[in-house]
């Protein structure tokens, strides 16, 4: 679970820094901080429940990625690829396809039919692996930061 975190951990680092290059490393840290309980619990809720699926892909035996889905509690005919995280030195080789085919697999086999992701809009090699796969671009999330006035 520790590699599993620390991929995680790197990973969003870089994809937060990409859509936000001007937020602080302090900042990014301190809520990926804040997020680490319940986000191990997602991790392990992924190997234990028929509901959720976490994927690793190994390099001789280590851990070099992972991929994680998860099927809305609502509507089980609705899922999210939620995360697929790949080691720096690692990208680029196919190991994020090898992650969604698998992952896309597995949903299939729980009679899935509708699959989203929510990417960042800067992030253009997990939009370019998305698409790879057949995903579509529904909807744009739009943000504005407030500053306060003095
Ligand atoms: C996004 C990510 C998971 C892709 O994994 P990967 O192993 O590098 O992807 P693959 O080598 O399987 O490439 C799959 C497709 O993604 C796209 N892609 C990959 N890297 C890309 C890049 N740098 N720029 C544009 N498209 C890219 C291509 O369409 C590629 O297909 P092709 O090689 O057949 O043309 C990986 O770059 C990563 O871990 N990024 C940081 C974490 C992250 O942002 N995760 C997604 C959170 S939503």
């Amino acid at each position: 679970m520790a590699k599993i975190d620390e991929i995680y951990v790197n990973s969003s680092i870089y994809e937060v820094k990409i859509q936000f290059p001007k937020k602080p490393l302090a900042s990014i840290k301190a809520d990926l901080d804040k997020h680490k309980s319940e986000r191990l619990k997602g991790f392990r809720k992924g190997i234990n429940s028929g509901s959720a699926i976490l994927l690793v892909a190994l390099d001789k035996k280590e851990i070099i990625g992972f991929g994680e889905a998860i099927i809305s509690k609502d509507d089980n005919s609705k899922a999210e690829a939620t995360k697929i995280y790949i080691n720096k030195a690692f990208r680029g080789k196919g190991a994020g396809s090898m992650l969604m085919k698998s992952l896309l697999g597995w949903l299939k086999g729980k009679k899935v039919s509708s699959v989203s992701a929510g990417i960042f809009a800067k992030n253009f090699a997990s939009i370019g692996l998305a698409k790879k796969f057949g995903f579509e671009i529904t909807a744009v999330k739009m943000q504005k930061t407030l500053k306060s006035s003095k």
